[in-house]
C-alpha cells in the first residue's frame, strides 16, 4: 500500500505544521493545497500528486490570515489552525470578499473541537484590515 502525502510531509520532509487527527478524512486537520486546491493530505497517496505543486501551512506563513487569525483570537488549542488557514487561504484567493454563507460552505470540511467557528469566520471576513 502506498504512503500518504501526509507521512511525506511531516515524516520525511519535516513539514510538521500538517496536522494528522483523525486520519480518514473527516477532519481536515490535514489540509494542504495541491495547485491551490484544498485536499486532505492523510488520504492522498502520494504517488497520485504528480506534477502539482503543493502548498503547507509553512508556505504561507507570511499571509495576512495569519495575522487575523492571531488578531480575532481565533486559535485555541491550535490543532485544527493550519488546516483551517490553508482551506482559508484558498477561499480568499478565489474570492477575497466571501460572504458568510461562502464562508461557512468553504469551511465546512474543517472542523474545530474547541470551537471556535465564529471567530474563524471573523478572521476570514477581516483578513484584508
Ligand atoms: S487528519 Fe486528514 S481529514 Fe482528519
Ligand atoms: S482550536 Fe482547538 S481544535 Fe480548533
Amino acid at each position: 500500500m502506498g504512503r500518504s502525502l501526509a507521512q511525506v510531509l511531516r515524516d520525511d520532509l519535516g513539514f510538521t505544521g500538517t496536522k494528522v487527527a483523525c486520519g480518514e478524512g473527516h477532519c481536515g486537520a490535514c489540509t494542504v493545497q495541491l495547485d491551490g486546491v484544498p485536499t486532505l493530505s492523510c488520504i492522498t497517496l502520494v504517488h497520485t500528486v504528480g506534477d502539482r505543486e503543493v502548498t503547507t501551512i509553512e508556505g504561507l506563513r507570511d499571509h495576512r490570515l495569519i495575522h487575523a487569525f492571531v488578531r480575532t483570537d481565533a486559535v485555541q488549542c491550535g490543532f485544527c489552525t493550519p488546516g483551517q488557514v490553508v482551506s482559508a487561504a484558498a477561499l480568499v484567493a478565489a474570492n477575497p470578499s466571501p460572504s458568510k454563507d461562502e464562508i461557512q460552505h468553504a469551511m465546512s470540511g474543517n472542523l474545530c473541537r474547541c470551537g471556535t467557528y465564529p471567530k474563524i469566520e471573523e478572521a476570514i471576513r477581516t483578513w484584508q484590515d
